[in-house]
């Protein structure tokens, strides 16, 4: 067997007031392996960033991880002081954060803030990390890269700063990437640009990617296990392969329906009935049963469990029957 980059055991991660505590990630259960891409897939509201700031340890205040194991390369992260996750996460795992182009500083340009991030982690001195920084801008297909150092964030394009975002969060020569939600903001060719750069970093540095996005055709592209998230519980887990040519959960087939097509307008494109319940008003039975075409009584009461269907192919669904694959 593989050796585990990352494995998270029955993450648990709560929102607390003075009151009550609201469960914002339940039981959440993945590994992933150098090399390889982890899809994690869901609408807005499932708990997919929450998840992975629980990995980073980067939590908001009023969150906390209250249950599970977060092992990586052999050590558990809930046990580690602040300073060796600093330390982890300067070094070993990187973020390439949701909205993560408004967090470029537009007081600065982009290649002093390169140049900072590798000398956060890394003793050189100013000239040596911005030969490192001026080496990534070229590395995520930026041309110019010297022209580009000296330009501030509002002078260059989405795509652009995105690119500068990568090229931070790779600053570091990650093992593990996180990436929330990295093409939304882009349009369909960026998108695809960013998607191939991802790809081309991969192989080159054999990093484990988190790709987190709400667009199940996303993680088609590049994942090759998916965690469908709904609520902060998975739903479905499989390959690939599996999950877009054979989900079983009704809430797979639902954003499979809601992938954007080629030339399909924004006013027109498929989405869900309902929103994602809000973690103070969970539904008693199945989580989905308010929005979901095959729910009964059943599902209305009775929380169903995760199940393997078939060899590595599990769903959180009674109904969830193996289907025949399509074709001869
Ligand atoms: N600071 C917060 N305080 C309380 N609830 C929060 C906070 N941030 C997020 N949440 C809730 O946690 C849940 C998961 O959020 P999030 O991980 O951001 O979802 P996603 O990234 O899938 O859109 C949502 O119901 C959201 O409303
Ligand atoms: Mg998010």
């Amino acid at each position: 067997m593989e050796k585990e980059l990352l494995q998270v055991k029955d993450l648990q991660m709560v929102f607390e007031n003075k009151k009550r505590s609201f469960t914002a990630v339940d039981n959440l259960s993945f590994s992933i392996q150098r090399g390889k891409t982890l899809g994690i897939v869901g609408e807005s509201g499932s708990g997919k960033t929450m998840a992975s700031l629980s990995v980073m340890g980067l939590l908001p205040n009023q969150g906390r991880i209250s249950a599970g194991e977060i092992i990586f390369e052999g050590k558990d992260l809930r046990k580690c002081s602040e300073a060796e996750m600093n330390k982890i996460r300067g070094s070993e795992m990187s973020m390439i954060f949701q909205d993560s182009m408004m967090s470029l500083d537009q007081v600065y340009t982009v290649g002093y803030q390169i140049s900072e991030a590798i000398l956060a982690h890394e003793k050189l001195s100013r000239q040596e990390a911005k030969s490192r920084a001026l080496s990534l801008i070229g590395a995520v297909g930026i041309p110019h890269p010297d022209r580009v150092y000296d330009s501030y964030p509002f002078e260059l394009s989405g795509g652009m700063c995105q690119r500068i975002m990568i090229a931070i969060a790779l600053s570091c020569n990650p093992k593990l990437l996180f990436a929330d939600e990295p093409t939304t903001a882009l349009d369909v060719t960026v998108q695809a640009q960013i998607l191939d750069l991802l790809k081309d970093m991969q192989k080159k540095y054999q990093m484990g990617i988190v790709l987190i996005t709400h667009d199940l055709g996303v993680v088609s592209e590049i994942a090759d296990n998916v965690i469908v998230l709904y609520a902060g519980q998975s739903m479905e887990i499989g390959s690939t392969e599996v999950i877009m040519h054979n989900p079983s959960h009704p809430y797979t087939s639902g954003l499979m329906k809601a992938i954007p097509k080629v030339g399909e307008k924004k006013d027109m494109l498929y989405s869900i009935d309902g929103m994602v319940p809000d973690i103070r008003h969970m539904p008693k039975g199945c989580r989905f049963c308010t929005r979901c075409p095959l729910a009964d009584d059943r599902c209305r009461e009775e929380q169903p469990q995760m199940r393997e269907i078939e060899p590595g192919h599990f769903a959180r669904c009674h109904k969830a029957v193996p289907q025949a694959k399509g074709g001869c």
